[in-house]
């Protein structure tokens, strides 16, 4: 019954915004250009503008101050600007506050760009690839706590009984409402038509262990979780963790002095970006 309203819900939800839907649409376009993004994008103007803020932001590392779409293109190339374009839309959605999981507003959004940010960093620390999509993955990892978080206030009682009984809280929410915040979202991305390997990532991010298959981009953004809630960005109701799945940090062969260093830049860069779109 739950299930079925929630699954509903996700129908419902405002959309992350047809500018992200349109460039996302133009990743696996050979055609792609600075020109067809423009496009894309100019019947949403807050899109642009908030693109040219992360664009100049010193995560990305550009010394020369970019003024126009073209430009950033030119300087980052087409996929690192469809994944700022993606950023900028989605972070409309994951601003806002969460009830539910007691995410005050913006504690969502700092959360997950500190996951990408460490997914990244694990990625260069490690000197593996992840897919390219990596950035986005883990930007999107929790966005079915939007959908879920009105089904969690509701069901509270519940989910404090099964965490009293030792669940964690994704198995809390499975108990109370037949599915957690991980399914929802990947149902949400794939309804987007986000590409199949970021869905995947994040269907599978708290039970990499249960997916059906190990994906690189599954690994990191497991392990790139794990670590900001292990330094405490963004918890809210779900608490701390201590321990990435043995089988995955065995698998990406990460290690303490990998996770310290990639934990000690997280927070800097996650804030960093966190101002450019708040400014
Ligand atoms: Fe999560
Ligand atoms: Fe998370």
């Amino acid at each position: 019954m739950r299930l079925e309203e929630i699954t509903r819900s996700v129908d419902t939800l405002p959309a992350m915004g047809g500018a992200a839907l349109r460039v996302l649409a133009l990743i696996e376009d050979a055609q792609a250009s600075a020109a067809r993004i423009e496009k894309a994008l100019r019947e949403d103007p807050g899109v642009t503008a908030n693109l040219l803020r992360l664009a100049n932001s010193a995560y990305f590392g550009i010394p020369s101050r970019i003024g126009s779409l073209r430009q950033a293109v030119s300087l980052l190339g087409l996929r690192r600007v469809t994944q700022m374009v993606v950023a900028a839309c989605a972070a409309a959605v994951l601003q806002r506050p969460v009830e539910g999981y007691d995410l005050p507003a913006g504690e969502l959004w700092r959360h997950s760009l500190a996951v990408s940010v460490a997914a990244e960093g694990l990625v260069r620390e490690l000197g593996i690839g992840a897919g390219e999509e990596i950035f986005t993955a883990a930007l999107l990892h929790d966005v079915g706590k939007i959908v879920l978080g009105r089904f969690v206030c509701e069901e509270m009682a519940r989910i404090e009984a099964a965490l009293g009984r030792g669940l964690t809280f994704e198995e809390a929410e499975t108990a109370a409402l037949g599915v957690d915040h991980a399914a929802v979202g990947a149902d949400l991305l794939a309804r987007w038509a986000l590409p199949a390997d970021i869905v995947y990532a994040v269907r599978w991010h708290h039970d990499p262990d249960r997916a059906p298959a190990s994906h690189p981009m599954l690994d990191v953004v497991h392990v790139a979780n794990v670590l900001c809630r292990m330094i405490g960005i963004g918890l809210g109701r779900e608490g701390l963790q201590t321990e990435p799945s043995e089988t995955v940090t065995r698998r990406l062969g990460v290690g303490t002095g990998h996770l310290e260093r990639v934990a000690s830049r997280t927070l800097q860069w996650a804030n960093e970006l966190a101002q450019a779109l708040a400014a």
